[in-house]
């Protein structure tokens, strides 16, 4: 069955609803205190798997898109992108705002002690290169070397990984599983991959 402009409208209001209740869910439960014994880090943790959950979610759409022989689904990645990217930078602000409480000064001595920082802050920065040049008009103006740009995709996919298996302490399953994943998913693309990169070399 082939997917419709309706079905299409249904299934981005349903990603748009999967992607804000969780959002709406931890307000619930920040404001009834039940965030656990540090609400702080619980936000933190709970963003920064957001980012990560939603940005798995966009890079399984081009293999199930090609899989089912849905082109349309394609239109959902802009979609889930900027949740990923919505969801990083909640979550860079929980941060700075909860945990650093705006002291600038503490945020170089905080790279030097945990350089996954700077990992995640990298990651971030693609991320919203990105989501910045996500338009359509900007994708008209820039032409192949959007492609070129959207590539990066692929290094936010390892560094977003690296990020999370560094950041954690003692539980070491949970990250390696994710790591799995997106190796798993760069593998899939490989011969794009390969492509894009033979692409980049000829110019
Ligand atoms: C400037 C950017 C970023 C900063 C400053 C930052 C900072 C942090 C911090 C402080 C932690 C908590 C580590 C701890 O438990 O002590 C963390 C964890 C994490 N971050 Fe980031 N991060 C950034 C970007 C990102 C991005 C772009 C993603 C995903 C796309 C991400 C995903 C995660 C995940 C999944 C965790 C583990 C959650 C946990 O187990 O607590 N972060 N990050």
């Amino acid at each position: 069955m082939r997917l419709t402009q309706a079905g299409l409208f249904w299934l981005k209001v349903l990603l748009h609803l999967l992607c804000i209740l969780p959002l709406v869910y931890l307000v619930l439960l920040v404001s009834s205190d039940n965030a656990g014994g540090d609400p702080v880090q619980y936000i933190i943790h709970f963003t920064g798997m957001g980012a990560i959950n939603v940005l798995v979610a966009t890079l399984l759409v081009s293999p199930f898109a090609k899989r089912l022989k849905q082109g349309l689904l394609l239109q959902t990645r802009r979609l889930l992108g900027l949740y990923v990217l919505g969801y990083a930078l909640l979550h860079l602000s929980a941060f700075i705002s909860l945990d650093l409480l705006f002291a600038w000064g503490l945020l170089f001595e905080e790279i030097v002690k945990r350089p996954y920082i700077l990992v995640g802050a990298s990651c971030l920065i693609i991320l919203l290169m990105l989501g910045l040049t996500s338009f359509h008009r900007v994708k008209r103006t820039m032409g192949k070397r959007w492609q070129a740009l959207h590539n990066w995709v692929y290094l936010a996919a390892i560094l977003a990984p690296v990020h999370f298996y560094w950041s954690v302490k003692s539980e070491i399953i949970e990250p390696g599983i994710y790591l799995l994943i997106f190796t798993g998913l760069l593998l899939l693309r490989r011969h794009i991959l390969m492509k894009r990169l033979g692409f980049l070399q000829q110019r």
